[in-house]
């Protein structure tokens, strides 16, 4: 059992300068059990109470390599000996363009951002300004970072939804201007009908249709095959662009992501965690025809967005992505895991469905398949929690929130699987 006296201690403290005692909400997962961080190497990380972890976080995806991985490291810490900020542009954020490009096949033209708010904000300036029009269509339970513009039907209990024929956006925060709400249709994940249905009402007027690929921000459901290829039909039928926001698929699914995965060409992605290993880092393009705009009455830019340390992580990383087998390792580990968490529900009579892919997945307890949040409501998330407190207990973390996935990196191992399982198998029995 783990000792949390310290955790708690560094709580107190952090309650009387920071908000809830941390600098994200996410971070907060309630009084005397909210974990501090001291150090992190590999799938490995230590809190202050000197407790080790494996860990299934990743800091949300962005850990893709494994922490404090060498070979981007030593990179950063080489280039920012040169200077870190200059108003000015470098080669260096040139050659991470032109992986990008060349790693993304729907990416002819990208700008640097820091961080994946910034990107999607950007992406619907730019679809809005190419289009002429307002409205943004995106699902409930996708989220798109806090900026206003799309941080509605995120997190918000279901049943204030309304009926899934006649959605009803809800802000996921106070302070965000209800006429913005004016500018927005959401609509369940997955629902092929409805979907086609608001095109018909609204497609002519709609500027953008933002997705994540899979509900990366809600346990990981995955779109129904053809869901993705409707959406961008439609667009095109209606002279709307599609925005993929692949912050935490890109380069984390694969080389390209969800739209090499698919085989898809959305009209603007946007990237950044796993771009940079944790270092800040964030991108947004698409098509030439679109990107083109930028500069051209259409305002883009932020003193940090080619920040070295953030484009020299990058830099570093997709080089390592290229030369190594990040990802077929990823994946083969990944699916041992998800497998062996599917046979210890079996074997223990416990009905979960399995969602996302090997590098990021998740479980949802009492349903066999899932296709939106509405759906996702009605599991055992009490259970989940239990579980994952359990499993905290024994030194291997999950997060606390149902809806985030598990995320694989590089530097799990074996080991790290067989002692998961080894946990998971226990947990499981015990704690009912
Ligand atoms: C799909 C998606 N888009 C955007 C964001 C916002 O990214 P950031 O936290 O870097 O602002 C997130 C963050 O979790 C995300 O999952």
């Amino acid at each position: 059992m783990k000792n949390f006296e310290k955790n708690a201690e560094v709580q107190q403290r952090a309650r009387k300068v920071l908000p809830l005692g941390v600098n994200s909400n996410f971070r907060y997962w309630g009084e005397g059990i909210t974990p501090y961080v001291k150090k992190a190497k590999g799938s490995h990380l230590w809190d202050v109470g000197g407790n080790e972890y494996i860990d299934y976080r990743m800091a949300f995806g962005p850990i893709i390599l494994g922490h404090a991985f060498d070979q981007v490291d030593e990179k950063v810490i080489e280039e920012v000996k040169n200077g870190v900020l200059f108003a000015m542009t470098g080669e260096l954020e040139l050659d991470v363009a032109e992986m990008i490009v060349d790693m993304c096949p729907a990416v002819e033209m990208v700008r640097m951002a820091c961080s994946g708010t910034e990107a999607t904000m950007h992406a619907v300036r730019v679809a809005r300004a190419f289009t002429g029009r307002e409205l943004i269509l995106k699902f409930e339970g996708n989220y798109h970072g806090f900026q206003d513009y799309t941080l509605w039907s995120t997190y918000a209990p279901v049943e204030a939804y309304g009926n899934r024929r006649n959605p009803i956006p809800v802000p996921a925060s106070s302070g965000i201007p209800r006429v913005l709400g004016e500018k927005i249709i959401t609509l369940p994940f997955n629902d092929f009908e409805g979907f086609e249905r608001m095109m018909r009402s609204y497609g002519d007027q709609i500027a953008a249709v933002i997705t994540e690929p899979c509900q990366g921000n809600c346990a990981a459901i995955l779109p129904e095959p053809g869901f993705l290829e409707l959406i961008r039909q439609k667009t095109t039928e209606y002279g709307a662009l599609m925005i993929l926001d692949e912050v935490k698929t890109g380069f984390r699914i694969g080389k390209g992501g969800a739209q090499e995965y698919y085989n898809l060409k959305p009209d603007l992605a946007t990237y950044a965690k796993a771009l940079g290993n944790g270092y800040p880092v964030a991108a947004f393009g698409g098509k030439k025809e679109v990107m083109s705009i930028i500069g051209h009455g259409v305002s883009q830019g932020g003193t940090y967005t080619n920040n070295k340390p953030g484009i020299a992580g990058a830099w570093a990383t997709l080089k390592v992505m290229q030369k190594e087998p990040v990802f077929e390792t990823i994946n083969q580990r990944g699916t041992r895991l998800m497998n062996g968490l599917k046979e210890i529900f079996d074997e223990n009579g416990i009905q979960a469905a399995m969602n996302g892919y090997p590098a990021m997945f998740t479980f949802s307890i009492g349903a066999d398949k899932l296709t939106c949040q509405r759906e996702w409501a009605h599991t055992d998330k009490e259970l989940y929690l239990r579980w994952a407190e359990a499993a905290i207990d024994r030194g291997v973390m999950p997060d606390y929130d149902p809806r985030e996935p598990w995320f694989m990196c590089y530097s799990h191992t074996d080991a790290d699987i067989d002692k998961t399982l080894e946990v998971y198998a226990e947990v499981v029995k015990t704690v009912k």
